[in-house]
């Protein structure tokens, strides 16, 4: 009896001496442990004479309790101390603000083109995506250009090596695919894409540039709803005071054909360094669609016409924030694409 008096004296002397929760478990261990002092106490009981058997088993029981009481007491105020010591220590100050995360935003060109596809969208025009890689046959021949027609000169491009394929020079052949894919329907679509020219790169010309494309057909279209589409479209993306002047052009796939420009936005007409002093910008090719290139896209002459028209979006955005340098668009330094 006396033994085990001693023995929960020092176990709870040496509890208290704990200091962190590694120490406590150590502790544990020692008393509670499978060779442990408590077990081993408690085994014990064989060897203590009958009699008194009884009143040290329940002593033996009850100082196994005890402890393990102040074992668990002890370990739940160490961890509520190592936490509140951690909160402490490891304080972290959420009111500071967080460090800015870096967005990115949309390139210019896409922008640009955003803003052209929501205008026409409004006008009822459904957008029809075309290949970049083209067949002559449908990038020329069928736009009424045969071979060896003059007017290629101005459409030269990058050859493959798969004799009759190339890169398109212009969107205008989309018109080829998209009138045997919807003949004898109308159509009113523009068609927007990335093209390729073989061409000495300079401020005003690039190798690689986007198009939008635009065709309407049906039974009665005329060249005043060219007119009225083209006006409209101007006004919207430039400006309500726009005025639009049409100059006669030529276009192997429109008869006829024309030129569209638009009165100067620095100076409206008066004459600036952006017009070049002729108070005037071009800003596409237009035309009413040619007999010939209705008939290969399946629709009848008699019966239909259209009218088409072609910009270079980059262009565009050149005019509408005075950009003097073509290659910036493709250049990828971010100094000129934050800027938009
Ligand atoms: N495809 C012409 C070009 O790249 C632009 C163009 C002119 C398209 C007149 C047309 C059009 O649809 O009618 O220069």
């Amino acid at each position: 009896m006396s033994d085990l008096t001693a023995l929960v004296q020092r176990a709870l002397d040496e509890l208290r001496g704990c200091g962190d929760e590694a120490a406590l478990r150590a502790w544990h261990t020692r008393y509670f442990g499978k060779q442990g002092e408590v077990l081993a106490a408690i085994k014990n009981i064989g060897a203590i004479p009958p009699a008194e058997r009884r009143a040290y088993g329940q002593e033996a029981n009850r100082i196994k309790e005890a402890l393990t009481g102040a074992y668990e007491a002890a370990l739940a105020r160490e961890k509520k101390r190592g936490l509140e010591r951690s909160l402490a220590e490891d304080a972290v100050d959420v009111t500071l603000p967080a460090r800015p995360v870096p967005r990115g935003r949309l390139h210019l060109a896409t922008q640009v083109m955003r803003a052209i596809t929501a205008i026409f969208a409004d006008m009822g025009f459904q957008v029809y995506r075309s290949r970049e890689v083209e067949d002559d046959l449908t990038n020329f021949e069928l736009l009424n250009m045969p071979p060896h027609h003059p007017a290629r000169d101005m459409w030269d491009t990058f050859y493959t090596t798969t004799p009759g394929v190339v890169l398109r020079t212009h969107t205008s052949p989309g018109q080829i695919h998209v009138m045997r894919e919807l003949c004898p329907q109308p159509i009113r679509v523009i068609l927007p894409g990335m093209c390729y020219r073989y061409e000495a790169i300079t401020t005003r010309s690039e190798i690689q540039f986007e198009q939008v494309e635009g065709l309407v057909i049906g039974e009665r279209v005329t060249m005043a709803d060219l007119k009225g589409t083209i006006v409209a479209f101007a006004r919207r993306l430039f400006g309500e005071q726009r005025q639009v002047r049409i100059r006669s052009s030529y276009f192997p796939f429109t008869e006829p054909s024309i030129e569209v420009d638009m009165d100067c936005i620095v100076c409206a007409g008066k004459g600036c360094s952006l017009c070049k002093r002729s108070g005037w910008l071009e800003i596409m090719g237009a035309g009413m669609v040619h007999p010939v290139v209705l008939r290969n896209g399946g629709y009848d002459p008699a019966r239909f016409s259209g009218f088409a028209f072609g910009m270079g979006p980059q262009r565009i955005a050149m005019l509408k924030y005075a950009l003097d340098d073509i290659r910036q668009f493709w250049a990828n330094d971010l100094r000129f694409l934050r800027q938009f």
